[in-house]
C-alpha cells in the first residue's frame, strides 16, 4: 500500500489565538481517529512553534515560505535554517499565492528550493499552470520549466526525499476543482520530468486545489498521487476531520 500524506495549508486564515485552538482540537480528535497518514500542518509563522506543541504526537508543521539566506540583515526574512532549527520537517516552496501574488518568480524559487534541501528539510515544491496557459496547451510546458528551474544543475542529496504538489492555479481557492483523472495525467508527466531531470529520483506527488472531502479519496486513489495539500478547508476542525476520515 502506498504511503499517504495529507498537508494542511492555513494560508494566513487564522490569528494565533485561533491557530491554537484548532491544533488542540485537533490533537484531540485526531489521536481517536488513529490516522495512518503522514500530516503536515504548515501556520503562519508567528503560530508555528506554538501549533507545534499542540500538534505533538499527530503531525508535523512547516513554513508556508521560507528565505534562502541563512542569517544577516535581512529584515523581516526568517530563513529555512531557522525552521529547521525551530523542528520543521517539510517547507511549502512556490505556493502559487507566493508566485503569482507576490510575484516569485522560478529563479527565486530556485534559491528557497536549494535553501530547504540545504537545511535538510524535505521541500514540498507546488507546481501547477493557471487557466489561460492550460487553455493555450501549455500545461506540460509550464510544468516543466517550473521543475527544471528548481533542479538545474542541482547535486540531490543521496536518499532526500522530494515531494511535489500539483496545484493548478485555478483550482487554488476558488471551489473549481481538477478532475481527478487529469491531475493523475499531470502526475504521471511530473514523474517523468523528475526522474530525467534529477537521474532517478522519484518524487511524492500530491494534488492541492479545492480539495473537500468529496474528491479527496478519487485524488488519493490515482497511482501517481500519494496525497493532497489542502488549503481553506484545513482550516476548520470539521472539514479537515471529513478529509481525514474520508481517506481512511
Ligand atoms: P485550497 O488551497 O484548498 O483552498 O484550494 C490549496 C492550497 O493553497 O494549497
Amino acid at each position: 500500500m502506498k504511503k499517504l500524506y495529507l498537508f494542511g495549508n492555513w494560508k494566513m486564515y487564522l490569528g494565533h489565538e485561533e491557530s491554537v485552538a484548532l491544533a488542540r482540537d485537533l490533537k484531540k480528535q485526531l489521536s481517536a481517529l488513529s490516522v495512518k497518514a503522514t500530516m503536515a500542518i504548515f501556520p503562519s509563522a508567528i503560530s508555528l512553534l506554538a501549533v507545534k506543541e499542540e500538534l505533538d504526537g499527530v503531525a508535523s508543521v512547516g513554513p508556508q515560505n521560507v528565505y534562502w539566506v541563512e542569517k544577516g540583515g535581512y529584515t523581516g526574512e526568517i530563513s529555512a535554517m531557522m525552521y529547521r532549527q525551530a523542528g520543521c520537517q517539510f517547507a511549502l516552496v512556490g505556493h502559487s499565492e507566493r508566485r503569482h501574488v507576490f510575484k516569485e518568480s522560478n529563479a527565486e524559487v530556485r534559491q528557497k528550493f536549494e535553501a530547504v534541501l540545504n537545511a535538510e528539510m524535505t521541500p514540498v515544491l507546488c507546481v501547477g499552470e493557471t487557466m489561460p496557459e492550460r487553455k493555450d496547451d501549455r500545461v506540460e510546458e509550464v510544468i516543466e520549466a517550473q521543475l527544471r528551474s528548481a533542479f538545474m544543475d542541482l547535486a540531490w542529496p543521496k536518499g532526500r526525499s522530494l515531494i511535489i504538489a500539483y496545484e493548478p492555479v485555478w483550482a487554488v481557492g476558488t471551489g473549481e476543482s481538477c478532475d481527478p483523472s487529469e491531475a493523475e495525467r499531470v502526475a504521471a508527466v511530473i514523474y517523468k520530468f523528475v526522474g530525467a531531470l534529477l537521474d532517478g529520483v522519484e518524487p511524492t506527488v500530491l494534488y492541492g486545489g479545492s480539495v473537500r472531502s468529496d474528491n479527496v479519496a478519487k485524488y488519493c486513489a490515482e497511482p501517481h498521487l500519494s496525497g493532497v495539500l489542502v488549503g481553506g478547508a484545513s482550516t476548520k476542525a470539521s472539514t479537515w476531520l471529513e478529509i481525514v476520515s474520508a481517506v481512511k
